[in-house]
């Protein structure tokens, strides 16, 4: 069979590889990637053990093949930590003991920052429904959702951290433009 000549981008990555155009996606990930936080449970899209994001969506890698990565960009679990710091999903599920034995936890993790990057302050409703695809064997639910309202309220502080660093760095831009304008005036 001819391969299939793959572009993509992984957790930022480009990638190209010459593929078995029959590969699920979730192979791909984690055979020949290695990427092995995305997991496998059933197979056949009822369980969310594989959720990876494709293009801003949260889809089941076992039911994509490789090929419609082709162009496209995907983030597995390993790609939330920014600059070596895990993300505030991940530390909010450890916070509140939202992990059991785990296996559970990438697909769900991923499936709350889809959710908290649409809709910053989900009502539990709202996170229900977010997580509804995906199923975890250990918990209970309770502190999975708990992990997620906690998720929302660290996501919203760092971003206004953020939004405070951005205004720090253009009001020394101004101060720093400014005195080279007086400068400049006096000259
Ligand atoms: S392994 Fe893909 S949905 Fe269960
Ligand atoms: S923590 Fe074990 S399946 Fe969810």
């Amino acid at each position: 069979m001819a391969e299939f000549h793959l572009e993509t981008t992984v957790n930022g990555k480009s990638i190209v590889k010459n593929i078995d155009p029959s590969m699920r996606l979730l192979d791909f990930l984690r055979n020949v990637l290695h990427l092995t936080g995305t997991k496998e449970g059933c197979g056949e899209g009822e369980c969310g053990a594989c959720s990876v994001i494709l293009d801003g969506e949260l889809v089941d890698s076992c039911l994509v093949m490789a090929p419609q990565a082709h162009g496209k960009e995907v983030i597995t679990i390993e790609g939330l930590a920014e600059s070596g710091e895990i993300a505030p999903y991940q530390q909010a599920f450890m916070e509140v003991g939202a992990v059991q034995c785990g296996y559970c936890t990438p697909g769900m993790i991923l499936a709350a920052r889809v959710l908290l990057n649409n809709n910053p302050k989900p009502s539990k409703k709202e996170i229900t429904r977010a997580i509804s695809g995906n199923m975890c064997r250990c918990t209970g639910y309770t502190k999975i959702i708990q992990g997620v309202q906690t998720a929302a309220s660290l996501k919203e502080a760092k971003d206004q951290q953020n939004v405070d660093i951005e205004f720090e760095n253009l009001a020394e831009m101004d101060a720093s433009r400014h005195a080279a304008k007086e400068g400049v005036t006096r000259e």
